[in-house]
């Protein structure tokens, strides 16, 4: 990396935008009373969580997908405390006014209340995020309602958990039965009296998680839910194509970054194999006067 610093010009300086206003969990649900569509995206590193913040995105989710699209697990599963702090780190540090929602890890919430509360805690105390996501539904409320009343804001998770695809039998729709609808009405319900205040609906049918979002006061936010939700999220690495795996059907792609990366490092590869890399602008030079000093004390 170039430790040159770059020359701040005055245009460099009065193009920065104007700091918006921070996103906070009352203005979600005033959103939702307005009808206005929430935005939120995934990020995992500093310069993506900046570009979406000067953006204008309501919401910033650190999500464990990070495992899947930056770390290359098959599975949300191995990722770690650890992971999910060191990336919402940088999350942090890019945006300023997005509400940051950390999401926590596979068995960082499962095994106690206790435990849930303390990992909770750490997303805000050592993280910089506002609030945290978990997966579940009624088996999750004393988890959400102990969190809740640590002060953490917590947005529930319904429909396709990826967390617990060996339960569901691998990444698909949920909810497509008339019994596993009303259950997931029912966790729904429960989620927003236990105190969550929003709810991710994933992978669930558009008239199903249209309905959710209408008997619920607090915002859904789906993804692959359809556009009756209060709000949409998408994993970042999706919508820009840089995930090269698969793409699910639920997603647009905006951008082919994959492809563009390649081209990009295949035309530097080149550069540097013929030599057209660095060129005179890309080089720094001595001053003639210093240059030829050195070359009288060098001999
Ligand atoms: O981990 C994640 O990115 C998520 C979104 C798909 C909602 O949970």
């Amino acid at each position: 990396m170039s430790t040159i610093a770059p020359v701040l010009t005055a245009a460099t300086v009065s193009t920065a935008a104007p700091q918006r206003k921070k996103v906070t969990i009352t203005a979600f649900r005033q959103k939702k009373e307005r009808g206005e569509p929430i935005t939120m995206l995934t990020a995992y590193d500093y310069p993506t969580a900046l570009a979406e913040d000067q953006a204008g995105i309501d919401s910033i989710l650190v999500g464990d997908s990070l495992g899947m699209v930056v770390l290359g697990y098959q599975t949300t599963l191995p990722v770690t405390m650890d992971d999910m702090l060191h990336h919402s780190k940088a999350v942090a540090r890019g945006a300023k006014s997005a509400l940051l929602i950390g999401d926590m890890p596979f068995m960082s919430y499962q095994v106690s209340t206790e435990e849930a509360v303390r990992n909770a805690g750490r997303f805000l105390q050592e993280a910089g995020m506002d609030a945290v996501k978990l997966e579940g539904g009624r088996e999750r409320v004393d988890a959400i309602r102990a969190i809740v009343s640590a002060g953490i804001p917590v947005m529930g998770h319904l429909g396709l958990t990826p967390q617990s695809i060996n339960q569901l039998g691998g990444f698909r729709t949920q909810g497509k039965t008339a019994t596993a609808a009303k259950r997931l009405i029912e966790d729904a319900l429960l989620l927003e009296e236990a105190g969550c205040f929003s709810i991710v609906l994933e992978s669930v049918p558009a008239r199903l998680a249209q309905l959710i979002s209408k008997k619920l006061s607090i915002p859904t936010i789906g993804i692959g839910a359809g556009v009756g939700c209060d709000g949409q999220v998408l994993v970042t690495h999706d919508l820009l194509g840089l995930f090269d795996r698969f793409t699910p059907k639920f997603v647009k792609k905006y951008a082919d970054f994959h492809a563009e990366m390649q081209r990009a490092f295949g035309e530097y590869i080149s550069d540097v194999q013929n030599r057209s890399f660095p060129a005179l602008e890309h080089s720094v030079e001595m001053d003639e006067k210093e240059w030829q000093a050195l070359q009288t004390e060098i001999g």
